[in-house]
């Protein structure tokens, strides 16, 4: 099987990383606005309930709607000044502490951290806004419309609460990751409710939801833990959603689309995987002075490399993929090598209880 983006591949030791450093190529990834998105619009005669666990996960969604401007206490402080984050948890102000700089260039490192986080979460969010949408169209049941039509509503207000935050606390939103830009494409221009469900209600949902949990356990700011505490709130459901429809769909899969599924699953999150922050190293790396090669050569060489790497993973996605069906003995060594599945690694958590 051919791996995504090749042409940005090479080692750094012994890792594969991709690495799109070109400033013309990440500029034209951005540039791609439109998207050829095929999507089928399908009738459903059926009004009752069939899928009664859908129906309530609809009920739920309903009763926990929020309000991005009046239930956020935008007074709140949040900037450059203070520790947004643990200093331990901001790899931006490990490194300005490596290499010298004072206290409060660190602090601005990790708010710098920060907006660049939330900004790539916030243009996640608007994938999912749009691939939600493709959904409400293409899926065979009412349960199904009506719940991802409620979730349009929750990632259009997490848009909402994400774009405001960067405004109007750090004057900024940076722009999308060229591998990032590039995946999201791929789930935006897959065909079918099994490939959009998987990649996006699965694989993306599960990493939003293990970085926002991780970038909670990490928070000093009273403002960012609350948004991430309320837009964790909707992606619980969402979650719940996508492992209702990914239990369906691979128990009517053939076992060569099964395995089709497992292979693509992987090598979307390989490729995110395989470019070890190397994105945002190279956007921040002229403010502050460092080399991204030398720092991923750092990280990848720790000892705990993998216990740290693969929390994000382990957190949600590769618990849900495991019971799904989709991570197999067929797969599980390729996500091992490259320090995605970890065994031990900490706050390793399964499939939503209630789904
Ligand atoms: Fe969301
Ligand atoms: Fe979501």
């Amino acid at each position: 099987m051919t791996k995504l983006l090749e042409a940005y591949r090479r080692k750094i030791d012994s890792f594969e990383v991709v690495d799109i450093a070109d400033p013309r190529e990440i500029q034209r990834l951005r540039e791609r606005q439109d998207v050829d998105a095929r999507v089928d619009a399908h009738w459903a005669w059926n009004y009752g309930t069939e899928v009664e666990e859908l129906r309530n996960l609809y009920e739920k969604g309903k009763r926990g709607q929020w309000d991005a401007e009046a239930d956020i206490d935008w007074a709140l402080p949040a900037g450059p000044d203070a520790w947004m984050l643990r200093p331990e948890a901001s790899m931006l102000a490990q490194i300005a502490k490596l290499t010298g700089r004072d206290e409060a260039t660190q602090k601005a490192a990790a708010f710098d951290e920060v907006a660049y986080t939330s900004s790539q979460l916030l243009h996640g969010e608007q994938a999912a806004l749009q691939i939600c949408g493709q959904l409400t169209n293409a899926c065979e049941r009412m349960d199904e419309k009506w719940y991802a039509a409620s979730q349009v509503i929750d990632e259009a207000r997490h848009v909402e609460v994400l774009s405001k935050f960067l405004q109007r606390k750090a004057g900024e939103i940076h722009p999308i990751g060229a591998t990032l830009k590039f995946l999201l494409d791929v789930l935006l221009e897959s065909e079918g409710v099994q490939k959009k469900t998987l990649g996006m209600q699965t694989l993306f949902e599960g990493m939003a939801v293990g970085i926002m949990d991780m970038l909670r356990g990490e928070s000093q700011n009273a403002l960012f833990s609350e948004i991430l505490r309320r837009v964790e709130q909707d992606e619980a459901r969402h979650a719940a959603f996508g492992v209702l429809m990914m239990r369906r769909i691979v128990g009517e899969a053939s076992e060569a689309e099964r395995a089709s599924m497992e292979d693509w699953a992987f090598s979307i999150l390989e490729t995110l995987n395989a470019n070890q922050q190397l994105d945002m190293l190279h956007y921040f790396a002229p403010k502050y002075g460092f080399e991204p090669e030398e720092v991923a050569k750092l990280m990848l060489g720790l000892p705990e490399f993998g216990a740290i790497n693969s929390r994000p993973f382990m957190h949600t996605v590769i618990p849900n993929l495991r019971k799904l069906g989709l991570i197999t003995a067929r797969s599980e060594e390729k996500w091992r090598d490259v320090g995605m599945l970890v065994e031990s690694a900490p706050g390793v958590k399964g499939m939503p209880a209630s789904a």
